[in-house]
């Protein structure tokens, strides 16, 4: 870290990861630190936002001492607070966004309010600028399912989202029907990895425009499981791994040729799956367009794109305070 080098003091909290990050205007992480809610959300199958809101309490302050006292000299060094104020869970945002009012009062400095969704496409940019516009953004995460077309940060066209569940969910949701943990993304795609795609499941709207959806996949599974013992979780897991990625791939394909962008890029929590990531390193190769990826350690909630979009805002001279916006849409400030 360079001395008197000025740092953004990202704070994430919109759902079930409570995180802090310091990250200087040219997207270098100086620090970056998440606690995980999994073990607590486990045993639901999903996030239990009341349960979530309380351990964001436990954990947040001591997240930040914890930095601070560890670069102690650099608190003079933070310009300002980015701080997610939506979308997500009202009670979880809360505690994010006080604690930067907060911190923004005793330290003189601002705090200002960001776009979690948007903070997913930031993360390409760390440590590795990689985003070059026009581009097509693939938003996979558990929350979220869109498909978009950016000629700038400001000009943003939504080409299809999902209809029902986003493809995080529907990862968790069958990670559940054979007998996985929450979140069951990672095991997923571990299991796929070992098995074979031999049960052929839908691939639902994959002929249908932009939009998604997988709702009925998730039930086709269940239907392929339920009071039958011939099939294996590593078999199960490949054909629907398989499913998912065709569609999302093939509906990328159509938006790459019919507005030839310099970049895909794709974001969110799913995009850490190694299946996805080499599907898409293989359609960018054959439309020979540029292929934006987080790092793995980027792709799941963060706070360092959190912290890093912070500088954006200021760049802009968007001043969003921090107050949380439970629906905030991606298209939003
Ligand atoms: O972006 P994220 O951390 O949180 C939201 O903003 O929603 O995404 C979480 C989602 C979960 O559904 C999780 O199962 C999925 O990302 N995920 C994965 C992998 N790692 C996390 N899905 C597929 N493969 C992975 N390796
Ligand atoms: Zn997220």
């Amino acid at each position: 870290m360079l001395l008197n080098e000025k740092l953004i003091l990202g704070i994430e909290s919109s759902c079930d990861d409570t995180a802090i990050a310091l990250v200087n205007r040219h997207g270098s992480v100086r620090y970056s630190d998440v606690i995980s809610q999994d073990h607590i959300h486990n045993a639901f199958g999903g996030v239990y936002p009341e349960l979530a809101s309380r351990a964001h309490v436990e954990n947040i302050v001591g997240l930040v001492n914890g930095a601070v006292e560890k670069l102690a000299d650099i608190k003079q060094n933070i310009e300002a607070i980015a701080v997610t104020r939506g979308p997500g869970l009202i009670g979880s945002l809360i505690v994010g966004t006080n604690l930067a009012q907060g911190l923004a009062l005793g330290w003189g400095i601002r705090a200002i309010g960001v776009n979690h969704l948007r903070g997913h496409l930031k993360s390409v940019d760390l440590d590795l600028s990689q985003l070059s516009f026009p581009a097509v953004v693939l938003l996979i995460s558990g929350g979220h399912t869109f498909l978009t077309y950016m000629t700038s940060h400001t000009s943003v066209k939504i080409l299809g989202a999902t209809r029902d569940d986003s493809v995080g969910e529907a990862f968790d949701k069958v990670g559940r029907m054979i007998g996985l943990g929450y979140p069951a993304g990672k095991e997923i795609d571990d299991l796929a990895i070992k098995g074979s795609s031999t049960i052929s499941f839908p691939r639902p709207m994959i002929n249908d425009g932009y939009d998604f959806s997988f709702s009925g996949l998730k039930t086709a599974v269940a239907r392929r499981i339920e009071g039958r013992s011939d099939w294996e979780k590593a078999d199960i897991a490949a054909s629907f791994v398989s499913s998912v990625s065709e569609v999302v791939v093939h509906k990328c394909r159509k938006a790459l040729q019919h507005y030839r962008p310099n970049t895909l890029a794709m974001v969110g929590g799913v995009a850490a799956s190694p299946i996805l990531r080499e599907e898409a390193k293989k359609l960018c190769d054959e439309e020979n367009v540029k292929l934006a990826l987080p790092a793995r350690k980027w792709s799941t909630d963060n706070a360092a794109m959190i912290a890093y979009l912070g500088w954006d805002y200021i760049d802009h001279g968007f001043d969003t305070p921090p107050i949380p916006e439970v629906n905030l849409k991606f298209e939003d400030f």
